[in-house]
């Protein structure tokens, strides 16, 4: 029989009716304390804690079970970890495979708390943590250490997008030392656009608070792990105590099932505005993965099969903090919050004095200010209208 279409997985993922109880979702089953009804049934249940069976409400319920199995489907490893949110599965994802007196790479376009966690956490517990340019493709083998045990990227990156070389970067890395862990924040592609795993990453990490969710109203964090990493990952994160609440679960496994057509429409919405902005007189670049203009758009055309909502455009000015402020303050649709993957748009500004202490390289360019725009599900005539709008408050 022909694989099922990734629609298709988002609709019937998590939904057997163990789960389900022969409901169309799966149960909320909110619980610490299970109860077993005899001294073997506890046994059972101890022995198989691990492996989907009822036995603490920290190793996960029903809810839990569902949204996992639907995880590891569709992102094709053998388990997936759960986390009160995306910093938590990144932060832990990492402490299940470092001790004292190693070192990590980490790609300098990584999220700021992850890079933060890095400077601070793996510091003071003697870790070391080198960044790497995003764009840096096979020479990644010249910044191996003998104990190197995690690289970490991201792509596209944090702010600056910049789309990474992965199979170059992971066959680089597997040549000088196959037993180095590869882990990615797969959150930009919803874990679908890119299948981590199929490109020989050994963990694809979520912020779920966002595509999954979708809605702007829960925090949770997914890591999936392949077969050779799983049992290290889900032990390692139990151990600290790892679990996410059985209602914002809930929220997930739902989000899954209109994941694909909230995806197209972001996809669709943001590609017609980042066209618009790149023929602007006041935007010098649109680093959006579909437009040639941001870096890695050709790995992008080749590993990806879609694209989001989020991307950044780089202002032909510095703007002063008043102008920014004016700029900022009065957009209609587009509001002023960090997080994205909601329904709704979203706007930040960026001065590159800010970007300067938080990139480790040279891009972009410190002669305009950086704006990430989350576009959302509005039509997207409104959005132009509204940074239309905005363009005219920062005309000279
Ligand atoms: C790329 C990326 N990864 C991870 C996170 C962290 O996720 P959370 O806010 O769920 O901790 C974010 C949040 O903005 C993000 O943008």
């Amino acid at each position: 029989m022909a694989e099922k279409k990734l629609e298709t997985r988002l609709v019937s993922a998590g939904r057997r009716q163990k789960f389900t109880l022969n409901a169309i979702n799966p149960v909320i089953q909110r619980a610490s304390s299970i109860i077993f009804n005899s001294v073997a049934d506890l046994r059972h249940a101890m022995k198989n804690r691990a492996n989907g069976e009822l036995f603490y409400g920290r190793r996960g319920t029903l809810t839990h079970f569902a949204f996992q199995e639907a995880m590891t489907e569709l992102e094709g490893g053998a388990g997936c970890a759960l986390y009160p949110s995306g910093t938590a599965a990144i932060t832990h994802s990492i402490l299940a495979f470092v001790a004292t007196g190693d070192h990590i790479l980490v790609t300098g376009s990584a999220y700021e708390p992850t890079q933060e966690f890095c400077q601070h956490v793996l510091k003071k517990l003697a870790i070391a943590t080198d960044y790497f340019d995003p764009q840096i493709g096979t020479e990644i083998a010249t910044l191996i250490q003998p104990n190197t045990k995690v690289v970490f990227l991201e792509s596209p990156g944090s702010l600056t997008m910049e789309v990474q070389d992965i199979p170059a970067i992971v066959h680089a890395i597997r040549q000088v030392n196959p037993d180095i862990v590869i882990m990615i924040d797969n959150t930009w592609a919803a874990g679908v656009l890119f299948k981590a795993l199929d490109f020989g990453i050994d963990i694809s990490i979520q912020s779920a608070t966002k595509y999954i969710i979708g809605h702007s109203d829960g925090m949770l964090g997914t890591a999936v792990a392949n077969q050779r990493c799983w049992e290290k990952l889900r032990e390692g994160s139990y151990l600290m105590g790892q679990i996410a609440d059985p209602d914002t679960v809930y929220a997930a496994s739902r989000g899954l099932h209109t994941l694909a057509l909230r995806l197209k429409q972001h996809e669709e919405n943001s590609i017609k505005i980042a066209e618009w902005l790149s023929k602007r007189p006041e935007v010098s670049a649109v680093y959006h993965p579909a437009l040639p203009s941001c870096p890695g758009h050709e790995y992008f055309k080749r590993d990806f099969t879609g694209a989001c909502g989020l991307f950044s455009f780089l202002l032909n000015t510095h703007l002063t903090a008043e102008q920014l402020a004016h700029y900022l303050d009065n957009f209609k649709h587009f509001k002023m919050a960090f997080s994205w993957g909601g329904y709704e748009s979203l706007i930040l500004g960026i001065q590159s004095e800010s970007l300067v202490a938080l990139r480790r390289f040279d891009f972009p360019p410190k002669t305009g200010t950086l704006i990430r725009v989350h576009i959302g599900l509005e039509h997207p005539q409104d959005l132009i209208d509204d940074l239309d709008a905005g363009f005219a408050r920062i005309a000279r």
